[in-house]
């Protein structure tokens, strides 16, 4: 695998392709790589990625003042030694300076309205903003032809299908199913901040959305089931910053007719923030 930390690197490796007419897949990421991440890889060549390029930056402006930025886990090595064993042929890993200028974010920023302030949006009002826009840059730097995110970030895949589509990037975007370890906590580098007793109580989170998707194949009323999630959620000892049940396609909130819905769940245990999500289908 080809490590390269400046875009003027990149493009050069990039430009070493172009002859063979092979189509270039791309996982972005933060590092701290785990299962998840990896899987996104399985996705790419399945959808006929002939090149793999993965990305580590751990990106400051999708992160609020008060946020885990410093903490965020870095284990540079460990990831490389992931990404070679996973087949990648490309890592970009720069440093903040090579995304943005001294002191700061750019000056020209993607936004979009009103999803970035929905959902997690509401309580992390800077983070979606800050993800298009990084997300955004990535994609001109790199030049895929397909590029694969998590569902574990719900609303996080939606949006950036929805910034392809509504600028044009000529990228195909695919999606790569949750990761989860055996009792259904999806993987998550966050999950390393969390105590032995957090973590047992953790499992819940999934646990609470799988059974409102039941409810919900039951023809129950939607408004019914969010608030006995999140009172479930409670009871277990999270606090909960939303609990949501939307239109699997774009997070509207879904009408009578949207049978194809999503259970969005936000909750904290101490300083760890946990999200997860499950699709469920209506009668
Ligand atoms: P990060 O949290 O590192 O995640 C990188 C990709 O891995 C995302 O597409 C995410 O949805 C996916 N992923 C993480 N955990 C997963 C799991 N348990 N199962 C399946 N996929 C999983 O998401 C980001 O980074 C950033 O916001 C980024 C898109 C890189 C922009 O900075």
């Amino acid at each position: 695998m080809k490590i390269v930390a400046t875009v003027a690197e990149l493009r050069e490796a990039r430009r070493a392709w172009r002859g063979e007419a092979a189509s270039i897949g791309f996982a972005p990421t933060m590092g701290n790589l785990h299962a998840g991440h990896l899987g996104l890889f399985d996705v790419l060549r399945r959808a006929g990625a002939d090149r793999l390029v993965a990305s580590i930056f751990v990106n400051p402006i999708q992160f609020g003042a008060n946020e885990d930025l410093a903490s965020y886990p870095r284990t540079f090595d460990a990831d490389c030694a992931q990404l070679t064993a996973a087949g990648a042929d490309l890592l970009f890993a720069p440093a903040v300076g090579e995304i943005y200028p001294p002191g700061g974010a750019p000056e020209a920023r993607i936004d979009m309205v009103p999803l970035s302030s929905e959902l997690c949006g509401a309580f992390r009002p800077v983070h979606f903003p800050g993800v298009l826009t990084v997300v955004a840059k990535l994609f001109h730097m790199v030049g895929p032809d397909i590029a694969a995110f998590g569902e574990k970030d719900y609303q996080q895949l939606v949006m950036i299908r929805r910034m392809v589509e509504s600028l044009n990037f000529p990228v195909r975007v695919v999606a790569a199913p949750t990761m989860r370890d055996a009792d259904g906590l999806a993987l998550s580098s966050r999950n390393r901040y969390l105590t032995p007793p957090q973590r047992a109580i953790a499992a819940g989170l999934h646990r609470a959305l799988v059974a409102a998707c039941l409810g919900i194949g039951r023809g129950r009323p939607l408004a019914e089931i969010e608030a006995e999630t999140e009172a479930r959620l409670r009871r277990e000892g999270f606090e909960v910053d939303y609990v949501a049940v939307r239109a699997a396609h774009d997070l509207s909130r879904p009408g009578e007719a949207e049978r194809e819905l999503v259970v969005l769940g936000a909750v904290r245990l101490g300083q760890t923030r946990l999200i997860d999500n499950e699709r469920a289908m209506r009668p």
